[in-house]
């Protein structure tokens, strides 16, 4: 089934959204959820044209040519991983990495101090405030070393019960440690926990944390996700909890 659209964000649209029994369930039973699990950017506020602004400054700078389709494959990739992408095969001292990486992270904060609330993805504040009320814990798994002061500037910090961020662990996505941190900062199982995503890394690494992973944006970029959605937007609990256990019944 083609997914021909570039941007698939009708929550109407009949490819949407995709139940994916494929996708290993250990263990999971929707009736247990406890807990979910947000990334940051790209889930629940889109900062990825403001790192583009920082990296496009740095690579203007640096005579580098980059543009937006570039930046496209940097999402939820690392800052290192991410400047290495920029510079190609060109060749650097750690010193010179250094420096760049510092730089650009200063005009990125400079950008994300305009930050407000305003700047949520549509669906997302509903979903958080639906989830608190029925009782679910709420966590942050982000890549980002600026996750505490992007939480503050949407004004979601009251929300959230547990964060893990650029500094919690290691290891970086595709890698579960991110996501194993955040649940056992909320004190649930892994198969306890949902994880929403919009990079493919992501939905790689909440799979192999043995989590649920619901993944937004089109297919060829999460489709491995138990179930995928175009965004947040219109997105309440008990939808999602009837797709999930619709994977499980699939996959009995
Ligand atoms: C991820 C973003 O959440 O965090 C990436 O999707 C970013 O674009 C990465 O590179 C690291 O963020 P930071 O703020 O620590 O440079
Ligand atoms: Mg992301």
């Amino acid at each position: 089934m083609g997914h021909g659209e570039k941007d698939t964000t009708e929550i109407t649209n009949p490819q949407f959204p995709i139940s994916n029994p494929q996708s290993p369930i250990p263990n999971l039973q929707s009736s247990n959820i406890q807990g979910f699990i947000f990334d940051l950017d790209g889930v629940l506020t889109d900062t990825a044209e403001l790192h583009y602004l920082a990296w496009k400054k740095l690579a203007d700078e640096e005579g580098i040519p980059f543009d937006r389709e570039a930046n496209e494959a940097l999402r939820g990739v690392s800052r290192r991983a991410s400047l290495m992408l920029i510079l190609g095969d060109k060749p650097y001292s750690e010193a010179q990495i250094q420096e760049m990486m510092e730089r650009k992270n200063r005009y990125y904060v400079e950008l994300i101090q305009n930050m407000t609330p305003q700047d949520l993805l549509p669906g997302a504040i509903a979903l958080l405030d639906e989830l608190r009320q029925a009782g679910i814990k709420i966590g942050i798994g982000s890549a980002s070393k600026n996750a505490q002061t992007v939480i503050e500037r949407l004004g979601i910090a009251d929300k959230i019960d547990a964060i893990a961020d650029g500094y919690s662990v290691q290891e970086p996505k595709p890698a579960p440690d991110l996501f194993l941190y955040a649940a056992k900062q909320l004190g649930i199982e892994p198969e306890q926990s949902v994880v929403v995503e919009d990079a493919a890394a992501g939905i790689e690494a909440a799979l192999a944390a043995g989590m649920w992973a619901v993944g937004l944006g089109p297919v060829e970029r999460v489709g491995a996700a138990h179930v995928v959605l175009p965004s947040l937007e219109g997105i309440t609990w008990a939808d999602l909890r009837e797709q999930l256990s619709h994977v499980s019944r699939q996959k009995r």
